[in-house]
């Protein structure tokens, strides 16, 4: 009877017919890859039928690897009278990475499958919008949509419904994109029908806004052409250009620009950067590194400290203990060559941890499963030597992947060979004041299908702890078997995992950070901090695209500020600047310049955790610039803990602000835009009950008047600190 429902149900779906578009409500699947499902011809009536508003996880039992679609629909030759006879496969987003045929002619591709030259990587937020020529369309009859699809991680395939055929607008049939190429970019123009029109182009200085070059030309692309012009760019420079038809109802747009460094060089002199508190339990190792940038090499003093906690004066690490409750207020001191600078501090000794977001490095964004001791400590090594650890970043978490295939036969849980000396690793990184995370599962299996702590939790704890661990991600996924398995779908079946780690955790001599990674589910923010975890993930796996960080920050973390505070922190997961590549092979993030600096302000609104998730010995400067701004770091380490809201959504500006501890305010003006946005930064402040003649830019830093209109670029940002009220 529920499959006879479905099949009605995907029926009425594909008929669902309004007047420009052809709705999709589901389609028929099977696990596996095989080439010949692309056929039209392929007889897949075995399959089983599913819906596209449910992941695949949710309709079968499959996680990770192939799966395929097929999807029957009857497409009307009245979607085909529109300007041009073509039709736009509209399928919503895919979870990962897919590549689509029609009646066995491939229309399209996003992401990449782990066979692919350069390895998988996920487009899981991306619309899928494929253009499909009409002759391989058969009108008026049933066509075959085939759409092969590698998964990674929950969800699978289809998940959020919303696929559909439309007939596209003549914009959607031309596409202009300024692609990277040797010295600069180029212009692609490309059309699926005959075009005649105007491309223009701008090159303008971003740090003045003056207009350096412009000038336009008369383009003529015939139909499924395309058009390709070359540009050289220099440091600092913006590249805009549009293409007008006037046929086309919108000009259509495309703008990039070279990397550029906002970001005031630091002083020689010494200068504090770090966090204004550290809170450690009584009798729990203390490791502490001063965060001081400025000329090396630097001699440290510190005022203050209690019995048991002793400074090593040319590294500036603190370690040892206090068994002692209480707020010791220290004065560190670092003097080099040029001078001498003070700060203030507490060392908070009681029972919360965590008193300020954890900055540092994870491996996963970048070495995914090839992670190795080796990446790890060179990660390490440029932390220090690179100057980041000067401004923070102290933990060095290693993610999936470092587990041994089995078990010993007493049950302790070991490393792999990439791992030669774990205990070694974290007597490394405490010597230098670097933290050691670690990574492991409720499950029985971890994500990428190494061991999970199921039914272990207390000798995996044990083992963290002789290695020296501090920072614990535990990620559910394998643990998906034993969820599915019980009947229980409570928050409290949600928590129990986690809870029964944590209790393991605790008995341990030392702190752990504790960072719950299950994706947001069950609204985690509600419960997290009553299990005393320190953080967790409030969505799903992020990626270095603008669709990606636009949902993760954007869409999924308004309204979670009441949930965020010292000691517990809501995390959108880890940073995505930099060279990344979840493989052995890396890229430079796909994400603008920007976009970059929209993603690490919005982190430091939201007091996320700051996980830097590329290699730090191949950091260049300007992803060094956008992680050791101290002021834009400052907010994100605000002592007051209070994470940012979301103040105003208007026309593509969004407004996000968040009050810190010494009664200034951080405020985001965020362009959401594909186009540069004039703002009146007085207007936009007004809008949140804020005013002042002047307010701090906290990438420039310096003072800038309120009563001026600031050009934000296209997914930019102008990031602000008000003064005192
Ligand atoms: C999940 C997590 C990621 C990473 C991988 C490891 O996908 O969300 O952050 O830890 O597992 O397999």
């Amino acid at each position: 009877m529920k499959r006879l429902l479905i099949c009605l149900s995907l029926l009425l779906g594909t008929l669902t017919l309004a007047a420009q578009e052809l709705t999709m409500e589901g389609g028929r699947f099977q696990k596996g890859d095989n080439p010949a499902w692309s056929a039209a011809a392929f007889d897949d009536s075995a399959w089983r039928e599913v819906t596209f508003n449910q992941s695949w996880e949710e309709l079968v039992d499959y996680a990770n690897g192939y799966g395929w679609y097929r999807i029957h629909v009857v497409i009307p030759s009245s979607l085909k009278k529109g300007v041009v006879d073509a039709i736009m496969l509209d399928l919503g987003a895919i979870d990962d990475s897919d590549q689509t045929w029609i009646n066995g002619h491939p229309v399209g591709k996003d992401g990449t499958f782990p066979e692919d030259p350069g390895g998988y990587s996920s487009e899981w937020g991306r619309r899928r919008r494929y253009i499909v020529d009409p002759s391989w369309v058969r009108w008026d009859r049933e066509n075959i949509i085939a759409v092969r699809v590698y998964n990674y991680g929950d969800p699978g395939g289809f998940y959020r419904g919303a696929a559909h055929i439309t007939k596209p607008s003549l914009k959607d049939f031309a596409r202009l994109s300024l692609v990277a190429e040797e010295g600069g970019y180029k212009a692609v123009l490309n059309s699926s029908v005959k075009t005649v029109g105007s491309l223009e182009v701008t090159v303008t200085d971003v740090m003045t806004g003056a207009t350096e070059m412009s000038k336009a030309q008369k383009v003529t692309v015939p139909a499924w052409k395309e058009k390709q012009l070359s540009y050289a760019l220099a440091p600092q420079k913006r590249i805009s250009v549009t293409y007008s038809d006037p046929r086309f109802s919108e000009v259509l747009k495309a703008e990039v620009c070279s990397p550029y460094i906002l970001t005031p060089p630091a002083p020689a002199t010494p200068r504090y950067n770090g966090p204004l508190v550290f809170g450690v339990r009584p009798g729990s190792p203390v490791i502490f590194r001063l965060a001081f940038s400025g000329e090396k090499p630097m001699k440290y003093a510190v005022e203050g400290l209690p019995d048991g906690v002793v400074l090593d004066p040319d590294k500036g690490v603190l370690s040892g203990s206090c068994a002692v409750e209480g707020d010791y207020p220290l004065t560190f001191t670092a003097t080099n060559a040029k001078g001498s600078t003070s700060a203030q501090f507490t060392l908070k000794v009681g029972t919360q941890i965590g008193l300020t977001p954890p900055m540092g490095w994870n491996s996963w964004n970048c070495w995914a499963l090839s992670v190795s001791q080796e990446k790890v400590m060179a990660s390490a090594a440029a932390l220090i030597n690179r100057g980041l650890a000067d401004y923070g970043y102290c933990y060095m978490n290693i993610d999936d992947a470092w587990e041994a295939e089995y078990r010993t036969p007493d049950g302790r849980i070991e490393a792999n060979e990439k791992f030669p000396d774990m205990k070694a690793l974290g007597d490394y990184l405490h010597s230098n004041g670097l933290k050691f995370g670690i990574y492991s599962s409720p499950g029985d299996h971890t994500c990428g299908g190494y061991l999970g702590s199921l039914d272990h939790e207390q000798q995996d704890a044990e083992v963290w702890n002789s290695w020296g661990v501090d920072y614990l991600k535990y990620d559910w996924c394998g643990y998906s078997k034993v969820y599915d398995a019980g009947r229980d779908r409570s928050t409290a079946a949600c928590i129990r995992p986690y809870l029964k780690m944590q209790q393991y955790l605790r008995e341990q001599p030392r702190d752990i950070f504790y960072s719950l990674c299950q994706y947001g589910w069950d609204k985690v923010w509600e419960w997290g901090a009553y299990i005393d975890a320190n953080s967790w993930r409030t969505s799903h796996d992020i990626t270095d695209t603008w669709e990606s960080l636009y949902v993760t920050g954007f869409e999924r973390q308004p309204g979670l500020h009441p949930y965020a505070g010292p000691g517990h922190w809501n995390d959108p997961d880890m940073l995505i600047v930099g060279k990344v590549g979840w493989s052995s092979s890396l890229h430079d993030s796909r994400l603008t310049p920007d976009e970059q600096y929209t993603h690490i302000s919005l982190w430091s609104l939201l007091a996320a955790n700051m996980l830097i998730g590329c290699p730090i010995d191949l950091i260049d400067d300007f992803t060094f610039n956008l992680l050791c701004n101290n002021e834009v770091n400052a907010v994100n380490q605000d002592i007051l803990g209070h994470q940012a809201h979301q103040d105003v959504v208007e026309d593509g500006i969004q407004i996000w602000s968040r009050d810190l501890y010494d009664g200034t305010h951080a405020v985001g003006i965020f362009n959401l835009n594909l186009t540069t946005v004039p703002v009146q930064l007085g207007g936009e402040l007004a809008k949140i009950g804020l005013s002042a003649d002047t307010v701090r830019d906290l990438w420039r830093q310096k003072e800038i008047p309120t009563d001026a209109v600031y050009q934000i670029p296209p997914h930019g940002v102008l990031y602000v600190k008000t003064g005192k009220e």
